[in-house]
């Protein structure tokens, strides 16, 4: 299991912890996720849900491996798929929940970004999404979320070009609130997450409904949108190129499409 969950001073901890493939999410990895928020909604001790990876990588997005040999599935099954299940359960959460990023956060591990409360980065941080170079779209709401926050120009660099981009450009764009050196980060975003436990949690739980609640709808069917167009194009010569091309370690050829 690649995934460490505890309850320490009212914080619910997910910890990524993969290392070896560089925190890559495999299906089992997102059901642990799943089932661990849930757990967190459920209880009361908990006042705040706390995201990190290990020192060095937040998480390099989906297992590529997974993505080829277990894609979520098309239609309405894709919906119930584990890293569906997830990012469900993530959106539902109506508890806050703060991220801790060091190193690389990639496809997934920047989109999530997106949907948690208060997102802090290490100076080593590098997020990207760099879905359209692998042959997929954008995810859980990003197409939508992400121009929204910096403009379509500034969010077609990000998604279109897959262009990485820094934890200090991260703040400028309004995907994280601050920086931090990459020793102090955690124990920052876990001393944040405890001051839940001085705060009344009904109103916290209702504040957060209520600053969710004006996109809720738009953002699901934006999601099911993409989650369409996404499971197709998994499936697609374009992505298998990309996905080949990664693991023999190459420039992918796009050229005879
Ligand atoms: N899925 C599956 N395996 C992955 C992976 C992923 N998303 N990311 C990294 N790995 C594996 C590599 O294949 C490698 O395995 P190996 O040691 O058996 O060869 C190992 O993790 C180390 O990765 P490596 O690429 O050598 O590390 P790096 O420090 O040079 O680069 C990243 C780190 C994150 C920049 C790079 O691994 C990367 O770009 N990964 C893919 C990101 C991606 O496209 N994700 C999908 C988004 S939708």
């Amino acid at each position: 299991m690649s995934i460490k969950t505890g309850i320490l001073n009212g914080v619910a901890t997910i910890e990524i912890a993969r290392p070896e493939k560089k925190n890559a999410l495999t299906v089992a990895m997102y059901v642990a996720m799943a089932d661990a928020l849930a757990v967190a909604c459920e209880d009361t001790s908990v006042r705040a849900v706390l995201i990190t990876g290990q020192p060095g990588v937040f998480t390099s997005g989906n297992d590529i491996e997974d993505f080829m040999a277990r894609p979520p599935g098309q239609g309405s099954e894709g919906l119930d798929s584990p890293v569906f299940r997830f990012m469900k359960a993530l959106l539902a959460c109506d508890k806050p929940v703060v991220a801790a990023v060091t190193g690389a956060a990639v496809g997934i591990g920047t989109t999530l970004l997106l949907h948690c409360d208060l997102v802090y980065v290490a100076d080593d941080a590098r997020l990207a999404m760099p879905f359209v170079s692998l042959g997929l779209v954008p995810e859980f709401g990003s197409s939508l979320l992400v121009p929204q926050l910096m403009g379509h120009r500034r969010a077609a660099e990000k998604l279109l070009l897959g262009d990485p981009f820094t934890a200090e450009q991260a703040v400028e764009c309004g995907i994280a609130n601050a920086v931090l050196p990459a020793g102090e980060v955690l124990n920052h975003a876990r001393r944040v997450a405890e001051r839940f436990n001085a705060l009344p949690p009904g109103a916290v739980r209702e504040a957060k409904q209520l600053m969710r609640a004006p996109q809720r709808e738009q953002i699901e069917a934006t999601i099911r949108t993409e989650g369409a167009l996404f499971a197709t194009r998994l499936r697609s010569p374009e992505a298998t190129e990309a996905f080949q091309a990664f693991f023999q370690k190459r420039r992918p050829d796009f050229s005879k499409f």
